[in-house]
């Protein structure tokens, strides 16, 4: 067992309570390589953000659990060696069994998500439940989920939206004990969020239901999954230099902005990362065909990805100097 607390990492209670107050969202970033970790803290330590880096279960498999684990270890390092220690959580996201949750929390994660959203309202909450009570044990904070995202949720499909029942949300946190809960009111994962015709304007989020949540829970973390804004210069790019991303949308960053004023306080973002280290890799290899050192192509993507973080914490989430 090694214990989040020798790694230097924190977990969410504290920030998010901060967030709550000071009407910001904190960035949750995911990551799977060296390249996204440097760039995720290089922006936060230069805005002066604090940051959770969030690993789904495939990014854990991908990367091996040992190797996450110390690189979270050398990411808090890193940052100290940068010149500013900001508040670093590691996050698993989008955990779907209590053993993951466990190996996890077993492994240095400082929160987990349990995500219970496809169970039934039943099965959901003995599922959270379960992973509280565990996790408490050693204070790591936990995220459940209350309605369903459309699209993919990692192995999870969920072809529609079913929004987050307001008249739910007091009985699950009461009965689960979570310290944070993930809504649906209409985001979704990945670069595709919304068929829309062009021209034609992206339906807006249904701020209505994270009222009503909010009525009911009053000062409760609140988190927005599927967040990426999908920027089309990004994407424009990337069909310039070879690539074919065709109806691609995301949530316009004024509606983030509003949510991050509210009680969200955790914004998740990935596909908008993934976009952006695409485009600059295809750039450099396109421009230069006999290049094959990866550190040509990788600087530039971790680059551009620095510069889309540093964008979305001074912009969007408002977390700049709040670490
Ligand atoms: O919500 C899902 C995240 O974007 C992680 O995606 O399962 O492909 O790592 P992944
Ligand atoms: P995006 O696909 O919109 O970046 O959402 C990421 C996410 O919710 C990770 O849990
Ligand atoms: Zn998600």
């Amino acid at each position: 067992m090694k214990s989040y607390k020798e790694l230097g990492l924190v977990n969410s209670r504290e920030i998010f309570k901060k967030a709550m107050a000071g009407k910001y969202a904190i960035p949750a970033f995911n990551f799977n390589n060296l390249e996204q970790l440097q760039a995720i803290i290089m922006a936060c330590v230069e805005t002066k953000s604090p940051v959770i880096l969030q690993v789904s279960s495939g990014a854990r498999k991908y990367a091996n659990a040992n190797l996450l684990k110390n690189m979270a270890k050398g990411a808090v390092e890193f940052a100290h060696e940068l010149g500013y220690d900001i508040p670093i959580v590691l996050h698993l996201d989008h955990g779907d069994s209590f053993e993951l949750c466990q190996s996890c929390i077993e492994s240095g994660f400082s929160s987990v998500m349990i995500d219970g959203s496809h169970l039934s309202y039943e099965e959901n909450i003995a599922l959270t439940k379960k992973v509280v009570d565990y996790a408490h044990q050693f204070d790591v904070t936990v995220e459940g989920e209350l309605g369903v995202l459309a699209g993919i949720e990692d192995e999870v499909s969920a072809e529609h939206h079913t929004y987050t029942r307001p008249e739910e949300v007091e009985d699950f946190v009461k009965r689960t004990g979570v310290d944070s809960l993930a809504i649906s009111i209409g985001t979704s994962h990945g670069a595709f969020k919304f068929k829309v015709k062009p021209g034609e304007a992206i339906p807006p989020l249904r701020f209505d239901i994270l009222e009503e949540v909010q009525k009911r829970i009053p000062g409760f973390p609140i988190v927005l999954h599927g967040a990426s804004s999908v920027p089309q210069d990004i994407v424009n790019e990337i069909n310039q230099y070879g690539g074919k991303i065709e109806n691609s949308a995301g949530v316009p960053e004024d509606q983030l902005r509003k949510a991050a004023e509210s009680a969200v306080c955790k914004i998740n973002i990935d596909s908008d990362g993934r976009l952006a280290m695409t485009a600059a890799v295809r750039k450099v290899l396109a421009e230069n065909p006999s290049e094959f050192d990866p550190r040509k192509y990788l600087g530039p993507a971790r680059e551009k990805l620095k510069e889309l973080y540093k964008h979305k914490i001074v912009n969007v989430l408002g977390s700049a100097n709040k670490a």
